[in-house]
């Protein structure tokens, strides 16, 4: 069994990190507590499939650092009750890439790689979309043998971000049910199947559900 504060609590201590996440919590203390949670489901779900410890302990980095771009969002916007504008959907999908930009450190240059792609296995995919990664695998063979593990690794940083954000209350939302979860989860993830399931069936302590 994969004992999660052991595992999470070095992680956290890190000085670094610590002082990343001390930002994140000043900012928005909701957006801090979805980053620990996505930083022990991640662990979990790699633990479950039998990852290495490192590629563990990567995820769980990824899992607590992946929306410190969202501190470059405005907060109004990131706090609106109603549905976004388009151009305001635009500016929160630059999350991503700013959270690539901020984590410049030379110890995060791999786990910035894997934050990046955090919403690229979602039918809307950002901010690559589908067809540009596919275009950019084909014209680069030997990039996407190096890049297998950080794909690996993003693919199960994005399936439990996405259940951990059905799964919680939002400004604009309420938690949605384990039923809608699974129904939002098969139209919207683009990665494998498998992870479908085990997502689902995460222990209750894990799981808010
Ligand atoms: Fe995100
Ligand atoms: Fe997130």
């Amino acid at each position: 069994m994969l004992h999660e504060d052991k595992i999470i609590n070095p992680l956290m201590n890190d000085k670094k990190v610590k002082g990343y996440l001390k930002k994140i919590k000043d900012f928005d203390k909701n957006t801090y507590e979805h980053c620990v949670r996505l930083s022990i489901l991640s662990m979990y779900l790699a633990y479950k499939n039998s990852f290495s410890q490192e590629e563990i302990k990567m995820l769980g980095y990824a899992g607590l650092l992946h929306d410190i771009g969202k501190l470059d969002i405005p907060i109004q916007i990131l706090h609106r009750k109603r549905k976004l504008t388009d151009e305001e959907k635009k500016i929160v999908q630059e999350h991503p890439r700013l959270s690539f930009l901020r984590l410049n450190d030379p110890e995060f240059q791999e786990i910035r790689k894997i934050i990046v792609a955090h919403h690229e296995f979602q039918t809307k995919s950002y901010p690559r979309t589908n067809s540009d990664r596919r275009k950019e695998q084909r014209l680069n063979i030997e990039r996407r043998k190096k890049d297998n593990k950080i794909r690996k690794l993003a693919e199960i940083l994005s399936i439990c971000d996405m259940y951990d954000a059905l799964a919680s209350k939002r400004c604009y939302k309420k938690p949605l049910n384990k039923e809608e979860i699974e129904e939002r989860i098969r139209k919207q993830f683009t990665g494998q199947k498998k992870y479908i399931r085990q997502i689902l069936n995460v222990p209750k302590d894990l799981s808010r559900c």
